[in-house]
């Protein structure tokens, strides 16, 4: 395999009249000594999609995970540097967890919708967090599974169990979840991957769709749909982000060898 400097790399800080929602400065995340994540510095803005690619293994997940805290539910790993939100580094001691993930939610490679009917799917959290107002849960269903764009294929049957959807509808469902709680980020890790082309095609529109209310980052490994949905694009290798820029430059004027190398299909 072709070795890079890894040394060469671009990334764009956003000027700074950008709106920045997240930042992570020398980001380093370890599995007991396998360092995963080795210094990582973006900053992803508001109101947009961010596409995190790059070939297996490359520490895309990681890094993801690494951002709402996610890894923590992992043993032997260590985070340093910082990761700000909202002024706040999301590591530090005076941050709960459980409320910074309503703020920063999360959508898996599989669907991972919980054995009960699509109404309580999006409710079950709510609830959690002290929702009682039927009127008020009745609305949050409609606006969210509108928003995922699900509400006119399952309006008449909430009561249904989650599990009789299909994939692609299990997978709405998801993000119908997590944009019940209001949150500012959307967090996906290849949200489409377990998907056909028309499902991934109708998850890739609800994305578009969701970015005027939320500030997504979303890790694919499908260059044309970080081509299609994203506004900037980071190129992860070997744990590093070697090029950051806005998703046309990086599809058609990369500026390091690698990512060139990795969007025109000559490795991952
Ligand atoms: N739960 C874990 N425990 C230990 N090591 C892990 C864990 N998850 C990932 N790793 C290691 O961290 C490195 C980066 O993996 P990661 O899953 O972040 O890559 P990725 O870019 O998401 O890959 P893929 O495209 O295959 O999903 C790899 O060396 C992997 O073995
Ligand atoms: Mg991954």
């Amino acid at each position: 395999m072709k070795q890079y400097n890894l040394d060469d790399r671009h990334i764009i800080t956003l000027e700074e009249e950008k709106n920045i929602i997240l930042q992570t400065h020398d980001l380093h995340v370890y599995y007991g000594k396998n360092e995963a994540i080795k210094g990582v510095d973006l900053a992803f803005e508001k109101n947009k999609i961010t596409a995190l690619i790059g070939p297996s293994g490359c520490g895309k997940s990681t890094y993801l995970r690494s951002l709402n805290r996610m890894n923590d539910e992992i043993a032997n790993t260590k985070i340093t540097g910082q990761i700000m939100y909202n002024g706040v580094d999301v590591n530090s001691k005076e941050v709960d967890v459980y409320e910074m993930r309503k703020r920063i939610g999360m959508v898996f490679q599989r669907p991972n919708p919980f054995s009960k009917s699509i109404y309580e799917n999006i409710t079950f959290a709510l609830k959690r967090h002290g929702e009682k107002d039927k009127k008020k849960l009745d609305e949050i269903v409609e606006t969210s599974l509108k928003q995922a764009a699900l509400w006119d294929q399952v309006k008449d049957s909430l009561d249904k169990s989650a599990h009789a959807l299909s994939g692609g509808q299990q997978q709405r469902l998801c993000i119908a979840r997590a944009i019940a709680m209001k949150p500012d980020i959307l967090l996906l890790d290849e949200p489409a991957s377990a998907l056909d082309p028309i499902s991934t095609g109708t998850v890739e529109e609800t994305l578009v769709n969701l970015k005027d209310q939320y500030s997504i980052v979303i890790v694919t490994h499908n260059m044309q749909q970080a081509a299609r949905i994203s506004d900037y694009t980071a190129f992860f290798y070997l744990g590093h982000a070697i090029e950051y820029d806005n998703t046309r430059k990086i599809f058609t004027r990369p500026k390091t060898q690698a990512t060139e190398d990795y969007v025109s299909g000559h490795f991952g």
